[in-house]
Parts: C-alpha cells; structure tokens; sequence
C-alpha cells in the first residue's frame, strides 16, 4: 500500500482546530528547553507530546513507537523543516494523517485572531486580535472608510488586510504604553501606511520616529465623527500607561487592568513608586467609570479568562467585585500584593523596550527570537496568588 503523504496546516488552522474539538495528537518536536519554555495554548486542552526531532534522528524506530498509533498527528517545530522530516518518517512507517505547520513554533507566535467585539446593532467594528503565543490582545476600531489600531504586533500584514477588507485606511495606530514583552507594529504601519503613531510622552520621550503625544481626557474622532476615543492616562504599569475608552463603552485597558489580575508594576525598577500609581489608577483613576463598562485587556493569563466565543472581555463591575487587585483595603496592602508576587522579568525584555523606542534596530529574524513566548505583564500571572483568586467567570470555569 503506498504511504500517505504529510499536509502543511498554518497557524491560524491551528488555532482553529483548538478552538473546537482537537481530534489530534499535538507532537513537538523542538528540544526539551525550547518545549518547557515556550508551547502551544489554545481554548481547550489536547494530547500535546514532546519528542524531539534529535531523538528521531538518533533512534527513528524508538522514536516512532512512543507516537500513539492510529491516531490524526500534528507536528510543531521551530522552523518547518523537522517537523517535515519527521511526518515523513512516520508517513513511511504507516500513519495515515499527519501535518505539520508551516513555518514552525514562529508561525504559531505571530498569529493573530480577530475576534468581532462591538454588536451588529452599532454603527462602527471593534476587533479584537488574539495572540494566542503570546497571550495577547491587540484591536481595530473601524468607521465608514477609516480605522485605528491599538497595541499592534509586528505582524501588521492582518491589519492591513482587515482595513481592507472594510474598504477602511489605517489612520491612527494607539500606544497604550511602551510594551516590554512584544515588539509593536506601530512604528512600521506608520512607515508603510503612512498613519499617526499616538502614545504618551512619558514612555515615548526621545523615539526616534515621529508620534502625537496623547494627554489625559483628549477625545479623538473619526474624520466623518462615529465613536469617540476618550485618553485616560492610568499610570502605573508604566508612567505613561493610559488606557482608550472607545464610545463610552468599551475601555481598551492596556496593561493596566486584565480579565484576572492588574498589570505588573515592578517593570520599570521602581516597583514601590509605581505600585502606588497603580494603585491610584485602579480606585482612583478609573473610579467614575460605570460598572457595565466593557474592559478590553492587553494581555490574558490563561484561556479560562476568555467568553464563550473566545474573547477576553469583562464588564469592568464584575472586575472590580472579583480582581483582587480592586479588593485591597488600602495602597499598603496593594503593595505587599505586588510585593509578593514580584519575580524576575525576562531578560530580553530591556531590549524589547529599545526597539519601541527605535533605540535599537534588529533584523526580521532576530526580532522573531526575540518576540517569541508568552507574555509576563500581569501582577499575579505566575506568583503566589493564582489566576482563580480573580474573575467569577474564571473561578467558575475553573471550579467547573
Ligand atoms: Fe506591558
């Protein structure tokens, strides 16, 4: 009988397949480090093995029995070529339906989902767009012939094709701060689209590219008017972190607030200062916003954070019943909170920041390394309070 031939799959059918019903047995086969560092996460949980391609190498046939047999395989790796080599080798040796992605783990990193956020009912289109590598969210805002992107990955190939598609010009692309954990596409949609880059000169003081400096309660309009974009500058995350309240109803919070936890003030070296900023943005700041606000995060923790239709979105009342960071009595308190979950921050996170900046210029492939993995900018992510200690929605999935 002759052998089957292995299929390319992208990233985004990947995400797809993840998003349902994986009827597959996920196989990674990038080394042992680069697996524990940095793996595939999606909606639901899924037969997810490692075996590197070293190992197949070495021992095709040792290799090959630790493969569960019968079954639909999906193979990973860093750049394609692996993962081809083995879904051929197990192709010869008698299974059926194997793919592998295209592009490999980077692939996977840069993807982006977009999600429609704004009901059919409204005269204008919010986006969200997942990342799922890199648990986070960028968003598009759309109006008749022109759209605004907020915290836009590098990866500006889908916005440009979602203005299209709404026969819509890029025109502004918002800064909610200067991101540490991922390299902003702002920078290269301006050089390419020609769009305003919008940011706070406090994070943003010396770029060398051209941006608008945004200021506390500015309101920013659409040519033909539609929604509003109100600045709300929340420092904390950052000094210049500043949230964009889209027509009074939904609050595109940046790093400041997410579904679970606030962001991580302790970034900048000056934890104890900053602590307090935030504090002040979460009780303060943030205080005359009505409870049926819909908050937009920058990043999320874990997928139990994210809606039925998979979107990471909250009303800012259930928020604030359910964030722990909203329930400490006092900024003494939200200190020792950020305190105790304080750990160390990636190292090239410092070179991130440079490339944001323009400081620092690096090559597509380098950026790629650099921009791979998951996020790190939440206050309780990984430290001693747990994703549950937040969201309802999050305990109840979680209890579930
Ligand atoms: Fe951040």
């Amino acid at each position: 009988m002759k052998n089957a031939t292995p299929f390319l799959y992208t990233a985004n059918d990947l995400f797809d397949w993840l998003s349902g019903h994986p009827d597959f047995v996920l196989l990674d086969v990038r080394n042992d480090n680069d697996f524990t560092n940095f793996s595939v996460e999606g909606p639901t949980f899924f037969p997810y093995i490692n075996i590197p391609y070293f190992n197949f190498m070495e021992d095709a046939r040792g290799s090959i029995d630790l493969v569960p047999k019968g079954q639909k395989i999906r193979i990973v790796c860093a750049k394609e070529g692996s993962a081809k080599y083995v879904a051929d080798l197990l192709c010869e040796h008698g299974f059926t339906d194997v793919g592998y992605l295209q592009q490999g783990i980077v692939s996977w990193g840069n993807a982006l989902v977009p999600k429609k956020v704004s009901s059919d009912d409204e005269k204008y289109t919010l986006y969200q767009f997942v990342r799922p590598g890199k648990a986070s969210c960028s968003y598009m805002l759309i109006y008749k012939d022109e759209a605004m992107v907020f915290d836009p990955s590098r990866n500006i190939e889908v916005y440009k094709a979602m203005a299209k598609q709404h026969g819509s010009k890029i025109i502004r692309s918002f800064e909610t701060h200067r991101q540490a954990d991922y390299i902003s596409g702002s920078m290269q949609l301006s050089q390419e689209k020609g769009c305003k880059v919008l940011a706070s000169k406090l994070d943003f003081t010396g770029a060398t590219f051209p941006y608008e400096p945004v200021a506390d309660g500015e309101i920013c309009t659409f040519t033909k008017k539609g929604p509003e974009v109100k600045v709300l500058h929340t420092p904390g995350h950052t000094m210049g972190s500043s949230c964009y309240l889209v027509d009074n109803k939904y609050l595109l919070s940046g790093d400041t607030v997410f579904i679970s936890t606030a962001g991580r003030p302790d970034l900048g070296g000056r934890w104890a200062e900053w602590a307090r900023e935030l504090y002040l943005s979460l009780m303060l700041r943030l205080r005359d916003l009505p409870d049926h606000i819909q908050v937009l995060p920058g990043h999320y923790t874990s997928w139990v954070e994210a809606n039925d239709e998979h979107i990471f979105m909250e009303n800012l009342g259930n928020l604030r019943k359910h964030v722990v960071a909203f329930r400490l009595a006092n900024e003494k308190k939200f200190s020792e909170f950020v305190e105790e979950n304080m750990r160390p921050q990636p190292s090239v996170y410092g070179e991130i920041r440079k490339v944001n900046i323009g400081f620092l210029q690096v090559a597509e492939e380098e950026a790629d390394v650099m921009d791979l993995g998951k996020n790190e900018c939440g206050a309780s992510n990984y430290g001693k309070v747990g994703v549950s200690a937040g969201n309802e929605r999050v305990d109840r999935r979680l209890a579930a």
